[in-house]
């Protein structure tokens, strides 16, 4: 199709979309790439049937996940052109009729990971090169950020070049399913979420002191006794109270669906089997695992750390077996390189008060509880190892001592962060104060949170590499995440409340470069962003609007 007919074509758009055409068009990407270039004036426009062809067998899902895209969210249906399994496969996406269409390729060609190259031209459609298979994931998802974000809304493409790859290799997006659970569908959705963020890594907070909620084949006691609780608190306060029976958990199949699903995306996902404290379910089932095996114990209807309350694994020799079970059948279940031991907020207390606990650290020359808590690590740790993988523990496992080559996870202050990484670790940051989506947006916002408020701005601010890092130890910094803890998020509206729009911001913090970043133009792009959401359909957060940081311009 000549270059003159997409003028004309371009033209007659704008006329009909009521809007003077652009002479360099406006995108509003997110996250920002970290170049983008127009190279012409003229546009690509998609129609119903544009082929999406690939030069590899690894793209074919990246392509119907493209003509899905389009054909659910626009009801324009493109044709996903399966990639010849022999023969030469077409170097160009044209159809038949030499009509241009979108062609992905990966180059496999050993540059920056995730990184790709998205051409538009009127002559010849929509190319986007990919470094890797990922790559050509990510640059799918900048294009979709260059389509309309209403139906009928003719899709023409502006003429660019648009250069891109990550900053972090780490971008993270966690959920809690103990404190309130959330069936297979729609953690199969918070994926979707993941996905149009270009993130990398799902953090799946499996157990707790409230539920247990993973299927094991060693122990299917934990889910037949443990997934379910008498009932909870509700709200902020104790007093008010539900005490209808709470319960669910994943069979080995639905983890089977939701890792298979995730990888489709580009997505790893992070078991977390949070010990030795916040065990509370375990105990319920395993009163002998505890300090205190003769006090019954039952899964946690309220939050926090316990120390009213005994919810910490003892040192005996059957705890030890039991770790061992678990972890190994953790560890095959999921074929993600990375498990996450939890460690966080281990009340001690229960080790201090109890002689045998006393006796076990005296024989093993553990000369306080935090070498305790450091020995309980370093077990799980070697489970994990033999089994290929390596181990995430939150920074408190940093306590006692640990190995170099596992990855900590810092949730307290950035400072513990920068001992983590000056300690020879590579670290995840996802530190409270920025990461902790569970947090209300306002002073003003209605919605029951402990904490707040997390305005989007401070989300967007959010430093990720500590100042006081030297060059060499910032590469020891692998990226960042965010946390959504449901003590107080029972539906899923609730959970896109709290997680729009700030993963928007998290994603620009993963991905784009500082010198790309700006709140300006973040802000300004949250436009088109919520239009986007209203697109898919999610919820999020009117506190938003409220902040005198942003207006929403249309
Ligand atoms: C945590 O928030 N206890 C990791």
């Amino acid at each position: 199709m000549s270059l003159k007919y997409f003028m004309i074509a371009t033209l007659l758009a704008s006329a009909l979309a009521g809007q003077a055409q652009e002479a360099e068009p406006r995108l509003d990407i997110i996250p920002e790439p970290r170049e983008v270039k127009h190279v012409g004036d003229s546009s690509f426009q998609l129609r119903p049937g544009t082929p999406v062809r690939v030069n590899d067998a690894a793209l074919d899902f990246t392509a119907s996940y493209l003509a899905g895209y389009t054909d659910r969210y626009l009801g324009i249906p493109l044709q996903a052109v399966p990639s010849p399994k022999k023969g030469k496969r077409k170097a160009s996406a044209a159809d038949e009729a030499g009509r241009p269409g979108i062609y992905l390729e990966n180059l496999s060609n050993g540059g920056p990971e995730g990184g790709y190259l998205l051409r538009v031209s009127a002559e010849g459609g929509v190319r986007v090169s990919g470094n890797d298979a990922a790559g050509v994931f990510y640059g799918v998802q900048t294009l979709i950020q260059m389509l309309p974000t209403r139906a009928g809304v003719l899709p023409f493409l502006p003429e660019v070049e648009i250069e891109d790859s990550p900053r972090f290799g780490y971008r993270g997006m966690h959920l809690d399913v103990v404190r309130h659970f959330f069936p297979v569908e729609y953690i199969k959705r918070y994926i979707d979420f993941l996905a149009w963020h270009k993130l990398n890594y799902f953090h799946w907070h499996l157990t707790d002191d409230q539920a247990w909620r993973l299927e094991l084949k060693s122990h299917p006691e934990l889910t037949a006794q443990a997934s379910t609780r008498e009932g909870e608190i509700f709200g902020l306060y104790p007093g008010t109270y539900h005490p209808l029976p709470y319960g669910g958990f994943y069979t080995q199949d639905d983890v089977r669906e939701v890792v298979r699903y995730a990888a489709e995306r580009h997505i790893t996902v992070i078991p977390e089997i949070d010990i030795p404290g916040h065990c509370m379910a375990v105990l319920s089932v395993h009163p002998e695992f505890s300090t205190t095996p003769d006090e019954p114990k039952k899964c946690a209807q309220t939050w926090g750390i316990f120390n009213k309350f005994n919810n910490v694994l003892a040192p005996k020799p059957e705890v030890f077996s039991f770790l061992r079970d678990v972890f190994a059948e953790v560890c095959d279940l999921f074929p993600g390189q990375y498990v996450h031991v939890g460690g966080d907020e281990c009340a001690k207390r229960w080790w201090r008060d109890c002689p045998e606990t006393q006796q076990f650290m005296k024989e093993n020359g553990l000369k306080d509880e935090k070498a305790l808590q450091s020995y309980f690590i370093h077990f799980v740790q070697g489970v994990v190892n033999e089994k290929g993988k390596t181990l995430i523990g939150w920074d408190e496992i940093l306590e006692g001592g640990i190995s170099e080559d596992c990855v900590v996870m810092n949730w307290r202050r950035p400072q513990q962060g920068a001992k983590a990484v000056r300690t020879g670790h590579r670290t995840i940051f996802t530190s409270s104060g920025w990461s902790y989506f569970n947090t209300k947006e306002s002073r003003t916002a209605q919605l029951v949170a402990p904490r707040g408020p997390l305005s989007l701005k401070k989300v967007y601010s959010y430093p990720i590499v500590p100042d006081s890092l030297t060059v060499e130890q910032e590469k020891l910094v692998w990226g960042t995440q965010a946390c959504l803890w449901t003590e107080y998020i029972p539906t899923t509206w609730k959970v896109e409340y709290f997680l729009f729009p700030r993963i928007s911001a998290l994603a620009e913090n993963a991905w784009s470069v500082p010198e790309r970043r700006s709140w300006e133009n973040f802000s300004r792009k949250m436009s088109a962003q919520f239009d986007r959401y209203d697109l898919w359909g999610v919820r999020y957060s009117e506190a938003f609007f409220r902040t005198e940081d942003v207006e929403r311009v249309r």
